[in-house]
Formats: structure tokens, C-alpha cells, sequence
């Protein structure tokens, strides 16, 4: 695996690559790698020859500098993960590299007005800038992004076509612990006792799927469900627990056509973000979460 830290070192790495015809896929990473990261190259595999990745805890899009500084690092851990994962270029640039100027920015309407747009302001203009400086640096075939941040996937997919990037967005599935817990790098955040209690995440998410398959469509008497289970496990603070459309992220009162059911939930400083696809497709409601 090359390691790269200069804009030009990877375009002229990556022009031979294209030049011989292969697709390029890539992940966007913030580093501390788990297998939920690893299981995107997994995905992007199945569309493209030659798997990039790049490390950058984008400093703007953390609303809270305190979640910046926290954020968890280990280059060495991660680089020998994504060799092992068949990453053949890391681009990790250092901040100069990313923002020499930085008066320039991109933004995603609607799609960003509820749940964590709503709660962390900038954070998404932050994530959109970002991704699009590394579009147009890596110029992928395809790249993938994790159903866990799914407000983040659904947004870049219409950034992408709105704004004409040539690049095919993917989302794959959330991947967890043996116990349900979404992986996130924040988990490492975690202390045993606050892990032990957020495990009340997926647990509402399971019970919002029993309710849906006994015929429940009413996002209050789902939510008002979830939102008991996670109040018992005595959580910091709730953020927030919505039901929106898929198409539009927009709130939705009863669920008739494809949704995300979403949470976010701290605990302790620890800001855990979870979610669960209602396909309403072919008759009955299939949930992938
Ligand atoms: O999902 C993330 O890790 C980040 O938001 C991303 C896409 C790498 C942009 O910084």
C-alpha cells in the first residue's frame, strides 16, 4: 500500500491507473479504522479494480471542538488494517494540504434539515466540502459511505447528482458488534459501563421493528416506544428519535412509503447515532438495520 500525503502525489499516481482502464473506488475515512470501515472496501471491490482511501479528521465538520480534539488517532493501527483490506493508495493529508484558503464551501438543501442537521450546525456543509475536495482529488468510479450515517449517504448521493460528480455513491449495510452496537470509532469513547447501556440503541431499533410487523404505522407509538427503552438505560441526553421519509428526510406521522427510523442518543460525551431502514416495497415492511 503507498501512503500519500500531497494532492499531486495521488493524481499521478492515480493516472496510470486510469490510463490502463481500471476503476478506482473509494472510501472517505475520518481513521480509527473498525470493520465497519473495512467492510466498505469489501463493497467498493465488487465495482472497481483499485481501492483508495483517505484518513482526515476534517476539523470542519466537528461543531463541538472538544469532539475534534477527542476524536480518536492511530495512522500506524489503520495503515496496517487497509493494507490488509487490499487498499492499494492512503491519502492522509495534514490540514494545510486540505485547506489552503477555505472560503469556498458546498451544502445539500431539505435533506439536511432534521435530525443531526438540525443538531449540529455546519456539520454537514463541513462533510460536503470535504467529500467534494476529495471527488475532485481522487476522481473515483464509485464510492461507498455506511448506512450507519445515513443522513450523510442519502445527501452526497443527491450532492452528486445535482452538482454532476461522475462518481456512482453506494451504501452498505451498518455493521455491528456481536451485541448489536453499531460500529463507530466514538465507541472507543466509550467506558464499559456507558457501552453496556447504549446497547439500548439497537434494542429500540429491534422493538421499532416488532411494532412494525404487527402492523404498527403510527411514528408516535414507535417512537414513543423506542424512546421508553432508551430513558431506562439512562442515557446523558437524547438528541433525537424520528421517523422521516427516505426520498426527502422530511418528518413523516405515519409510514407509508420508504423511511429511516433514526437516533441519537449520548452518553456521557459520547454522541451515538444509529438508524434503521423501513423498506415498504412489495407489501410488508423490511428493515435493514
Ligand atoms: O463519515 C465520515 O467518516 C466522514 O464524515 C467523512 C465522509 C470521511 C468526511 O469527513
Amino acid at each position: 500500500m503507498e501512503i500519500v500525503r500531497a494532492i499531486g502525489d495521488v493524481r499521478s499516481h492515480l493516472a496510470g491507473v486510469r490510463k490502463a482502464g481500471l476503476r478506482i473506488g473509494f472510501v472517505p475515512t475520518m481513521g480509527f479504522l473498525h470493520a465497519g470501515h473495512l467492510s466498505l472496501v469489501e463493497e467498493s471491490k465488487k465495482y472497481s479494480e483499485i481501492q483508495v482511501m483517505s484518513i482526515f479528521v476534517n476539523r470542519i465538520q466537528f461543531n463541538d471542538p472538544k469532539d475534534f480534539e477527542n476524536y480518536p488517532v492511530d495512522l500506524e493501527r489503520d495503515f496496517a488494517l487497509a493494507c490488509d483490506a487490499g487498499v492499494e493508495l492512503m491519502f492522509v493529508p495534514d490540514e494545510r494540504e486540505m485547506y489552503r484558503d477555505r472560503l469556498a464551501y458546498v451544502d445539500v438543501d431539505v435533506l439536511t434539515d432534521n435530525l443531526c442537521g438540525a443538531r449540529r450546525p455546519g456539520h454537514f456543509r463541513g462533510v460536503f466540502t470535504v467529500v467534494s475536495k476529495l471527488f475532485n482529488i481522487v476522481q473515483p468510479d464509485v464510492s461507498v459511505f455506511g448506512q450507519k450515517d445515513i443522513q450523510q449517504a442519502v445527501s452526497i448521493e443527491k450532492m452528486v447528482g445535482d452538482l454532476d460528480f461522475p462518481v456512482r455513491i453506494i451504501i452498505a449495510p451498518t455493521v455491528r458488534e456481536d451485541d448489536g452496537l453499531a460500529m463507530s470509532s466514538r465507541n472507543a469513547r466509550l467506558s464499559p459501563d456507558e457501552r453496556n447501556r447504549a446497547l439500548a440503541i439497537s434494542r429500540s431499533l429491534r422493538k421499532a421493528e416488532e411494532l412494525l410487523r404487527s402492523g404498527e404505522r403510527g411514528s408516535e407509538a414507535i417512537t414513543t416506544a423506542m424512546r421508553k427503552i432508551i430513558e431506562d438505560s439512562n442515557p446523558t441526553s437524547i438528541d433525537y428519535i424520528s421517523v422521516v421519509r427516505y426520498a426527502d428526510l422530511q418528518f413523516a406521522d405515519v409510514i407509508r412509503e420508504k423511511s429511516v427510523i433514526a437516533a441519537a442518543v449520548f452518553y456521557g460525551a459520547t454522541r451515538l447515532i444509529d438508524n434503521m431502514i423501513v423498506d415498504m416495497d412489495g407489501g410488508g415492511p423490511r428493515c435493514l438495520y
